[in-house]
């Protein structure tokens, strides 16, 4: 049973369960697939997003003026794609944040130990005033959560305080969201699925297979 906590979330309503039955269902090819993330990552990317802070401006409509809100403008936001799956976000979160900076993250999971690789880092940056920072950290699949938990490191390493950092995933296993939060008890974490466990590959079990492979094509 997974410990309830205020920045954990899954989230769940009828498009997200039917574009997860897409994805998971191995007869989906790839195009299937791409556009059934594609939507998920919509609906993820605007729960990640609901705390980002907000300042109030004046503007004029076509009828009158007003006072609106807007994401305040002196904030940094980062989209950070774990390669390579991670990037089937990347398209939506430059739509919807269009001011965002992109900075992925090169990992691959060596298959014997379960442990991530690095082979590529667009992170190394100055941070100057940190709690002005907000990250997101895409990957599509948690599931041993040793990934996540390198990138957020990273971060969390500039300074940047956890609860400014968000971890999205579509399908994640407990063991994996467990693990992270042992590690990084603040940070945030939006998913639209828990499933069973690992299988001995490490694959979560039912999940949707190597995501990777089926969001690009290279089963
Ligand atoms: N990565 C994947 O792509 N699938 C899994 O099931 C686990 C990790």
């Amino acid at each position: 049973m997974l410990k309830e906590r205020t920045n954990f979330k899954i989230i769940s309503n009828p498009i997200v369960n039917q574009s997860l039955s897409v994805m998971r269902n191995k007869d989906t090819d790839t195009q299937g697939v791409r556009l059934a993330a594609r939507k998920l990552t919509r609906i993820l990317l605007y729960e990640a997003t609901k705390n980002l802070p907000q300042k109030d401006i004046e503007i004029e409509t076509p009828v009158s003026k007003c006072v609106t809100k807007t994401i305040n403008d002196d904030i940094t936001i980062i989209i950070s794609p774990i390669l390579r799956a991670g990037l089937i976000f990347t398209d939506e979160a430059v739509d919807i944040l269009p001011q965002a900076t992109i900075r992925h993250i090169g990992m691959y999971r060596d298959e014997s130990t379960l442990k991530p690789v690095w082979y590529y880092n667009k992170v190394p940056m100055p941070v100057h005033e940190p709690n002005k920072y907000y990250v997101f950290i895409t990957d599509p699949m948690l599931a041993t959560g040793n990934s996540l938990k390198e990138a957020v490191r990273l971060y969390v390493s500039k300074g940047i305080p956890q609860e400014n950092i968000c971890c999205i995933s579509m399908i994640s296993a407990p063991c994996g969201i467990e693990a992270l939060f042992k590690e990084f008890p603040d940070i945030n974490l939006i998913v639209s699925a828990v499933d069973s466990h690992l299988n001995e590959r490490g694959y979560i079990v039912p999940g949707m297979g190597d995501a990777g492979d089926r969001i690009f094509n290279t089963l």
